[in-house]
Formats: C-alpha cells, structure tokens, sequence
C-alpha cells in the first residue's frame, strides 16, 4: 500500500503497452485503479492482457488465484474520460504526441481540480510545456515515466516541470516506491536521461546497418554478447516501436537543437512502410513466423 495515504485511486490514460502496464501494477499494489483509452478495443486488449499476465503470477506460484481475483477486481475498464473523476492521481499514458497530451491535460486539469497529481509517462516531451497548457495546474503536473515491460522494470524516471511543487515530487516518489519501483530524478531536458542516452545508441545501431557495418542479427548478438544488453538494439527498437522512435529522436533534435539526433533514415523508412516493429508484426524482424 501507498505510503502517501492520499493516493488511493490512481486513474490512468491510455491502455496501451505502458497504461496497460501501469494499471496492472497498481491494482496488483492494492490500489482502486482506473484504466481509460477512447478505442474500446484497446481496452478490450488490456483486459485480456491483465488476465494472462496475472494467471501466469499464479503458476509461478508469486500470487495465488485470490490475490489475483482481487486485483483485477480492483480495475476498472472505462471508455468515458469523465468516469476517472473520483482519482487521487492521474497518470497519462496516451500517444507520444503533444497535440493529444496537451487536450488531455486541460480536460483533466479541470475534472480533477483539487490536490490531485497530473503526471505523464511522456517518453521525451517537455514537462514544462505539458505543464503550461493547463494554466493554474502546472504546480501539480510532473513527469512519471515508466519502462516496458512495466510489470518487470524496476525504474520510473521523476521529472519536475519548472512549476513542479515540492510535496507533489515527493508524493510521486513515495507512490512509485508503493508500485515496488525505484525512482530516479532527471531534469526536464528533452529524452530527460533515458532516452536521451538510450535513443542515439538505438539510431546508431540503425546507422550501422543502414552503412553495412554488420547486419541486424550480427548488430544484435554483438550488442547482447559484448556489452551484456538483455536484447540486442535493434530488437529493442522493434519492442519500443520504431514510430516511437523517431518520435522521441525529433524531439532530442528539436529540443536540443542539433543534427546528432536526426533520425537514421533507414528507421523512418521502416516507419513509412508500416514497418513499426512488434505491433505490426514486422520492423526490423519479422515476427509473422
Ligand atoms: N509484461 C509483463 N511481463 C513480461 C513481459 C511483458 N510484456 N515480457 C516479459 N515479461 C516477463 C515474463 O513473464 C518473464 O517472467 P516469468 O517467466 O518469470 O513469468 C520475464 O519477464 C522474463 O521474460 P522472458 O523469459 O520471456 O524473456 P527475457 O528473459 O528475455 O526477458 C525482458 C524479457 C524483461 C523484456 C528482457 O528482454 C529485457 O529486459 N529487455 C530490455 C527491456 C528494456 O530495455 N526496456 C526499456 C525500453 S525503453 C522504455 O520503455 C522507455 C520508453 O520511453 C521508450
């Protein structure tokens, strides 16, 4: 349970791979959770993902099937942005677009209108500008990002906006230590630390194969047997998904104003062909087989 007794609901936005990660971990935490996407299919998705991930906890033997039954009771699927009213916290976890986060910001900034913290699992987008689109709430907005697959990574990344209030980090910090993760504070720098150290090693790795260096399986196995990497670079763009990819290297580039992050153009080609990675089957593999 929360150390910070008044989290006891946390809401979260966008029941993709992150939210849907996030939402598992909280109600598993013991937390009122409620889950929201706009397409009920991914929704549908999310459900269905929570009940295998949580049945294989239960034959590993690390819940049993009551832990289990209680946790997924404590989620809630909702389809209507005003049914997450009654959260202590909101965690957005949409699309990686500003457009999309900044029309959510607003609407939660407004709905919920007290002491209740606006955080964003935004990959590389700046906190300060979420921030700024909800006027008066940016005091209450910071930056919650998580890794994937959230359920097993043990990092949420805490950036502060430049209006971030002092009691809403370390509240943020003592919710991630309920969720059983370990926070580590960044400033908000586009990328903040992980990406902006992680992304240019993965566009690399396209560079490289993009020039003939090696190919993509040799990149890999050098990347995993040499430098101890649980997946190869390119592996891992294509779990991340390489839209996200490039996402997150225009914004490095844009942010910090510089030709060293643009975006290998053998990775946006792949992006261009619908080649986005695991999502679609196809990136830089293929997992149709
Ligand atoms: N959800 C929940 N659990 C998962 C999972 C998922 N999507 N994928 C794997 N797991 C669990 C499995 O259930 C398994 O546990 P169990 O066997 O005890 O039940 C455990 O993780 C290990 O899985 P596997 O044996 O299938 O495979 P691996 O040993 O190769 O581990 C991995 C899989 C944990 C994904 C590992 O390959 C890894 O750590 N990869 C790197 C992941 C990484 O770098 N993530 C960060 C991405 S960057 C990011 O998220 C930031 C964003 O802003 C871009």
């Amino acid at each position: 349970m929360s150390t910070d007794a008044t989290i006891k609901t946390i809401a979260v936005i966008g029941a993709g791979q992150m939210g849907g990660g996030i939402a598992q971990v909280a109600a598993v935490k013991g937390f009122e959770t409620l889950v929201y996407d706009a397409f009920p299919k991914s929704l549908d998705r999310a459900k269905a993902t929570h009940a295998k991930r949580l049945a294989r906890e239960v034959e590993k033997e690390r819940m049993t099937q009551a832990d289990v039954d209680a946790a997924l009771a404590r989620i809630t699927y909702a389809s209507n942005l005003d049914d997450l009213a009654g959260a202590d916290i909101a965690i957005e976890a949409a699309t990686e677009n500003f457009d999309i986060k900044s029309d959510l910001f607003k609407k939660l900034a407004s709905m919920l209108a007290g002491d209740q913290i606006l955080a964003t699992n935004t990959s590389s987008i700046s906190i300060t500008r979420i921030a700024a689109e909800t006027d008066d709430a940016a005091p209450r907005v910071i930056g919650m990002h998580f890794f994937n697959p959230v359920p097993v990574m043990k990092l949420v990344e805490v950036i502060n906006g430049i209006a971030t209030d002092p009691a809403v980090t370390q509240r943020t910090i003592a919710l991630a230590e309920a969720l059983g993760k370990t926070p580590l504070a960044a400033n908000d720098r586009a990328g903040f630390v992980s990406n902006r150290v992680l992304m240019p090693m993965i566009n690399e790795a396209f560079y490289a194969w993009m020039e003939g260096v090696a190919e993509p399986e040799a990149i890999d196995g050098i990347m995993k047997l040499g430098c101890n990497f649980p997946m190869g670079p390119l592996r891992l763009a294509d779990f991340i998904g390489l839209d996200t990819c490039v996402n997150i290297m225009d914004v490095l580039a844009e942010g910090l104003n510089s030709d060293r992050y643009r975006a290998c153009p053998l990775l946006k080609q792949l992006v261009t062909a619908g080649r986005l990675g695991d999502k679609t089957g196809q990136g830089v593999f293929d997992y149709t087989k």
